[in-house]
């Protein structure tokens, strides 16, 4: 009796772990709360619809999505990301919806040598701070640069940039104004708000002073709307001052909040909902449908980050090993909802276009309506320094 109990219970142990070798946790750390939530929403939302739409099981193994929510605060990223290498053994960590937060999961990722896939966050040195960081967002130089070559060919001379003071926001303000300057304009006053309960009101009111041509604008994914209802209600539109930005100030997100005092605005970005291609389509739609909310960048960077962890687990056979998990995701080549995109194989960056856009109605909905594509831009401050 005795033995009969030890063999099945013997048996349910192998069971139990010959089931468990069939799943691959993936760990999704996000701000599911706090200021940032947005960002959580649409990346989480993105991972899922990759995983409801090409099915669970890859190269033999069940995918499973564990998300993490850290507030927004960087020791909690760094808590969670431990945990889940150590409890929950993940073959990948994905998300990081904040620099910062990307910055504490990086010695994890290294130690563990488990690959930490950046869906959202977008500062340029992310990628150098560990070798198993693999990015799916975008970098602000990327965004940026071209926005001020834009802007010098369509008359614009004379820029005031406000950017949130931390690292996505530095990056935008030098790419931005190094570009500009290099192509002939001026940066008239540089502004930086800080990142905890921005009030931008007395920030535009100097802009409204200097009389520029425009502003170039970075805030974080979630913050567009307080800055768009403060640059209204200082009547700077009246006063001919043209806004330019990143796509962030007119995150697919918040464009229905924003509302029309978001018309007209020119930003540079790597995804707009409104992309015309068959693949986004498909895309939107499906995202709608499962939500209820249309996907911004958020989004597509979670769902093209499971899509580089499909194709991995793919070329390893479903071998979960992180070196070889890594060394699968460097020069991926697919097609995203947001165009082509590549795994730039020496900086682990995406190689992607950048659409210039602008803020138009279509059906009485408000979008960021592309009308110009720099193809597959590298991330130029890596680039630089070659
Ligand atoms: C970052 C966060 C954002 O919400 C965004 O739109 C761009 C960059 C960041 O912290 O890196």
């Amino acid at each position: 009796m005795k033995l009969g109990i030890l063999v099945s219970a013997l048996a349910l142990c192998a069971g139990v772990a010959s089931a468990a070798a069939e799943d691959v946790t993936i760990g999704m750390i996000e701000p599911m709360t706090g200021p940032s939530a947005s960002t959580g929403k649409q990346a989480k939302a993105g991972a899922e619809l990759y995983i409801a739409l090409h099915g669970a099981t890859v190269a033999g193994k069940t995918i499973k999505l564990e998300i993490k929510d850290d507030t927004g605060a960087a020791d909690v990223t760094k808590r969670l990301a431990q945990e889940l290498v150590a409890n929950d053994h993940a073959a990948a960590l994905i998300g990081f919806g904040l620099t910062p937060l990307a910055l504490a999961a990086a010695p994890i990722a290294t130690e563990a040598k488990v690959p930490e896939i950046v869906t959202s966050a977008a500062t340029a040195v992310i990628t150098e701070k560990s070798p198993f960081i693999v990015r799916t967002s975008f970098t602000l130089p990327q965004a940026s640069a071209p926005m001020a070559e834009w802007a010098v060919k369509n008359g614009i001379k004379k820029v005031v940039t406000i950017v949130t003071d931390y690292g996505p926001g530095l990056d935008a303000e030098k790419w931005f104004g190094e570009t500009f300057k290099k192509a002939g304009g001026e940066i008239v006053q540089a502004i930086r708000v800080p990142l905890k309960n921005p009030d931008f009101a007395p920030f535009i009111q100097r802009v409204a002073d200097d009389k520029p041509d425009a502003v170039f604008v970075f805030v974080p994914s979630g913050f567009g709307a307080i800055f768009m209802k403060q640059f209204a209600e200082r009547g700077l539109a009246e006063a001919g001052i043209k806004l330019i930005g990143t796509g962030d100030v007119t995150d697919d997100d918040q464009l229905a909040d924003i509302g029309d005092p978001a018309l007209g605005a020119v930003t540079a970005h790597h995804y707009s909902a409104a992309h015309d291609s068959p693949e986004n389509k498909e895309f939107v739609a499906a995202f709608e449908k499962a939500n209820g909310f249309r996907p911004n960048f958020m989004a597509v960077g979670a769902y093209d980050g499971m899509a580089l962890v499909y194709h991995a687990l793919e070329a390893t056979k479903g071998a979960t090993d992180g070196p070889a998990l890594l060394a699968a995701m460097k020069g991926a080549k697919w097609t995203s909802p947001r165009g082509p995109v590549e795994i730039d194989p020496d900086t682990r960056d995406i190689v992607q276009n950048v659409y210039i856009r602008k803020v138009e109605k279509k059906d009485g909905q408000l979008f960021n309506v592309e009308f110009a594509t720099v193809p597959m831009v590298k991330d130029p401050f890596k680039a630089s320094k070659k």
